[in-house]
């Protein structure tokens, strides 16, 4: 690969990060991953070849009123057949490790259990790892990256159904055995609590199974994720996989915007609960939901777990992985907090712990603040980068942590059409050095155990339902040659981890 050389500045160096001048006497630890993530459905293309069947967003994509921009990820980075051009570009910027997920329905393309498995697919992913080992790029597999096989969808509900534990295990299994020894750090979810409340079962609102409404559903999918997680990193154990496994959690525990309100002091712990606890109290701590949950919701909405589920949930994971684009501040419904808790006619129940932002023109509003910078639910408050990630630390203490995925969306680059404005992300430099100064302050004076950090993504992608119209790349994606352009965020991230990273 020959990376071509960074275009001449557009802005004087006092203006923009300068990479190397970060905290230049802090080192990352001996062993830290200079990462890149990605995710089968937003960057393979591909998507009916080799066997491959239909998936829940292959499906989604081409309903009505889904896509912002009508677009499908039919064909995107077709990185399914472009993934050498990748990995090398990876190589040439210093990148030592990529996470990517595997396509369940590449594997198993009914996924069902007793269906057949295809072995086109998995020689795909075979070679693949292998390419990565053999460019020394450490390869970490995610199992699940919210595309359903379709057919699993349509027979049972996916997610809300029971079935999808076994099947969900027997694919893991399949695949583990593959890659056993090759691929030895794995995610078996990635951000199970934004698939389950927003972008995984969503579009199947107008057929849930019978007996179950659109606000049970996530906390009903949210039982048969962990209980599909639980049981894969069993499998893996019983196995005896060499490395480590958990699953990537998302998102953010930011501080209370009024530091002395004890409504946004709540607000924060039941945000907490429902949005990280969910998934992490299970696994790292006391085997079962966050006690808030079990309080506000009735098992018909959140299943208990019994005495010998919480046993074989306990230490279900081996190190803790955390996605963190954004750690706002949190603050109380305008109405106080009484009137929402326990109140299932409240706008914001069972939930209580919306963000709450101030407009001076506006006054107190629900929901994210639009940042003409980027996407509408995303923020860049790096000054909270340490708090949420001491606070995660705090509540679900780790001898390893990685930052999963971290990125950021330049809004702006989706109306411009020359590549020389197009590259020049200042914004998103900006973005990527001051959470890695952040990151460096984290280890070196909170003595957070940060071992990798991947930054999301090597390239433009389909980013869900806003398809192409938001880009998070580090690379520009030309749709017609499918050529990949660094970003100036690409070169400063490589010269970042260039001049931070401990030479053997
Ligand atoms: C996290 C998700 O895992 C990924 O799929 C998505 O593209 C990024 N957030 C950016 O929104």
């Amino acid at each position: 690969d020959v990376l071509p050389s960074p275009p001449p500045a557009l802005y004087p160096s006092w203006f923009a990060p300068q990479p190397a001048d970060i905290f230049p006497n802090l080192t990352l630890p001996s062993g830290f991953l200079f990462g890149v993530s990605t995710a089968a459905y937003q960057v393979e293309g591909a998507v009916k070849e080799d066997g491959k069947g239909p998936t829940s967003w292959d499906w989604a994509s081409r309903q009505p009123g889904v896509m912002v921009d009508g677009s499908t990820a039919d064909i995107t980075d077709l990185q399914y057949y472009l993934y050498k051009l990748d990995v090398a570009r990876m190589v040439s910027l210093g990148i030592n490790a990529h996470s990517f997920s595997i396509s369940w329905a590449r594997i198993y393309p009914f996924g069902a259990a007793d269906s057949p498995v295809n072995q086109a697919g998995l020689d795909h992913y075979s070679n693949l790892i292998d390419y990565h080992l053999e460019m020394g790029i450490k390869p970490v597999a995610t199992l699940f990256h919210w595309d359903t096989p379709l057919a699993l969808v349509a027979y049972y509900g996916g997610f809300l159904g029971p079935q999808i534990v076994d099947d969900f295990v027997n694919y893991a299994k399949t695949v583990f055995a593959a890659y056993k020894g090759r691929v030895t750090t794995w995610y078996t979810f990635n951000e199970p609590r934004v698939f389950c409340a927003e972008l995984g079962i969503y579009p199947f609102n107008t057929s849930l199974p019978i007996g179950v409404n659109s606000t049970q559903a996530p906390f009903i999918c949210s039982y048969y994720v962990v209980k599909a997680h639980v049981a894969a990193v069993k499998a893996f154990r019983e196995m005896g996989m060499p490395g480590e496994i958990a699953y990537k959690n998302d998102d953010f525990v930011g501080p209370p915007w009024r530091a002395n309100s004890t409504d946004d002091i709540e607000a924060v712990e039941r945000h907490a609960a429902f949005q990280i606890g969910v998934f992490s109290d299970p696994v790292y701590t006391t085997g079962d939901w966050p006690p808030i949950m079990k309080e506000t919701l009735p098992p018909s909405f959140l299943p208990r777990f019994t005495p010998e589920e919480i046993a074989e949930n306990k230490g279900t994971a081996d190190f803790y992985a955390i996605d963190d684009y954004r750690d706002q501040w949190l603050a109380a419904p305008l109405d106080g907090l009484a009137a929402c808790v326990n109140n299932t006619s409240h706008p914001l129940w069972p939930q209580c712990n919306q963000l709450m932002l101030y407009d001076s023109n506006a006054g107190w509003s629900a929901g994210p603040n639009p940042d003409p910078d980027s996407a509408s639910w995303l923020q860049s408050t790096p000054q909270n980068f340490r708090y949420s990630l001491q606070q995660l630390q705090a509540r679900w203490p780790t001898n390893k942590l990685y930052i999963s995925e971290y990125g950021f969306d330049e809004a702006y680059e989706v109306d411009r059409t020359e590549l020389y404005l197009i590259t020049e992300d200042v914004t998103r430099t900006n973005y990527y050095m001051t959470y890695l100064g952040e990151a460096l302050l984290s280890i070196h004076n909170d003595g957070i155990p940060l071992m990798g950090a991947f930054a999301w993504s090597i390239v433009d992608n389909a980013e869900w339902n806003y398809g192409f119209n938001a880009k998070f790349g580090i690379q520009y994606l030309n749709h017609t040659t499918l050529t990949r352009t660094p970003k100036r965020s690409a070169y400063a991230l490589s010269q970042f981890f260039a001049a931070h990273l401990q030479k053997n």
